[in-house]
């Protein structure tokens, strides 16, 4: 019996923020499963800010989006993924889909929870923790007990890499958008000072934390950048000499036609203090998965990392998921589970 498979297009490109009406739920049958072929039905699917870019070109008109997704094998003429295997894929925005496990643009591979909840493969321990690891002592050559800062430090990376830091013996500044965010970063994250961008002058709130004065190192040594604007041009006077800034994303920009930001007009300061700003892709990272998923899952278990999901029920909501995530509506990692495990 072929599934019926619910899945998400995109209708027009966006100016500005989206809206739920430039997407629309189609319905369609996957195929049974051929010889070498079996069906996945996707339970989770991750909704991530990079996808907003892409909607301006990348992302096909009339065509199912794609993204990660966490599911399981629910028929299979093919002897290396079973029924009722977890997989991972990039096959998401939509309910179930027809493998063959060798697509490289599906990108199915099996998954093994060991004894991890699957959702923690969507989170800290998959993308958005290794990018937080691999941005923050790879790119940003995190020495212990720096001073760090991070933006967006409630979402998804942002609360793994202050914690990380955390970990590392660092003095940290996150940055979020509401007072229930900030009050999780201190209270549950241990974060040393919670600035809420939204209601304090961002300037003035990070001097106060990190006044760079002349002679001492009271200023920021790592700046783990995911807002860019007016972030940035905040950051870049605080920075302490020899800084460095791993650039993870520009959130504030991507809304804007060519995901162009506000002015970063404190620039000088690279001269000045000697930083090194450098942007980076989680891709940079694969040598260091292991190393990672072992750190990850014993900090874990330690207690020392805490992660938090906001998840989205069903794919009818997957584009307000989307749009939620530029209005600050996740508190850790914003997932859509569109099935029961
Ligand atoms: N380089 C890579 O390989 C890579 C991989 C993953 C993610 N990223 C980047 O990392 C950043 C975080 O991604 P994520 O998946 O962890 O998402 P996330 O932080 O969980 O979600 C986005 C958060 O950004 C904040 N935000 C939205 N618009 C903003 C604005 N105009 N100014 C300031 N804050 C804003 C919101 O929180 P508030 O309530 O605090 O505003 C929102 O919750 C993004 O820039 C993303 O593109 C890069």
């Amino acid at each position: 019996m072929p599934f019926t498979s619910k899945e998400v297009h995109l209708l027009e490109r966006p100016q500005g923020l989206p809206t739920p009406a430039q997407f629309r739920i189609v319905a369609t049958q996957v195929p049974d499963p051929q010889d070498g072929e079996f069906v996945v039905q996707n339970i989770y699917m991750s909704v991530d800010p990079a996808m907003r870019p892409r909607l301006a070109g990348q992302t096909e008109l009339n065509a199912p989006m794609i993204g990660g997704t966490i599911g399981k094998v629910v028929q299979s003429r093919q002897a290396d993924f079973k029924v009722g295997d977890f997989v991972t894929s990039l096959c998401g925005f939509r309910e179930y889909f027809l493998a063959n496990g060798k697509d490289k643009a599906q990108n199915v591979q099996k998954l093994d929870p060991d004894g991890m909840p699957l959702t923690a493969y969507m989170s800290v321990l998959g993308t958005t923790g290794l990018t937080a690891y691999g941005g923050l002592l790879e790119t940003g050559a995190l020495k212990d007990g720096e001073r760090v800062f991070v933006s967006a430090a409630a979402g998804a990376v942002g609360s793994i890499a202050v914690q990380i830091a955390k970990l590392k013996g660092c003095y940290v500044i996150g940055s979020a958008g509401s007072d229930e965010k900030c009050a999780w970063l201190k209270n549950e994250l241990g974060v040393d000072v919670a600035i809420n961008y939204k209601t304090q002058e961002l300037r003035k709130a990070l001097k106060e934390a990190a006044p760079n004065s002349p002679g001492k190192k009271d200023g920021i040594d790592v700046y783990f950048e995911n807002v860019g604007g007016d972030h940035l041009n905040a950051a870049l006077p605080r920075m302490n000499f020899q800084g460095r800034i791993p650039v993870c994303g520009m959130i504030s920009a991507y809304n804007n036609f060519g995901s162009i930001s506000e002015p970063v007009t404190t620039l000088s300061n690279m001269i000045y203090n000697r930083l090194r700003m450098e942007g980076f892709v989680v891709y940079y990272f694969e040598h260091l998965r292991l190393q990672f998923l072992n750190d990850m899952k014993r900090w874990i278990k330690e207690g020392k990392i805490k992660y938090r999901e906001t998840i989205v029920d069903g794919i009818e909501h997957a584009p307000h998921a989307l749009i939620g995530l530029f209005k600050g509506e996740n508190i850790g990692k914003m997932i859509v589970q569109l099935a029961k495990e």
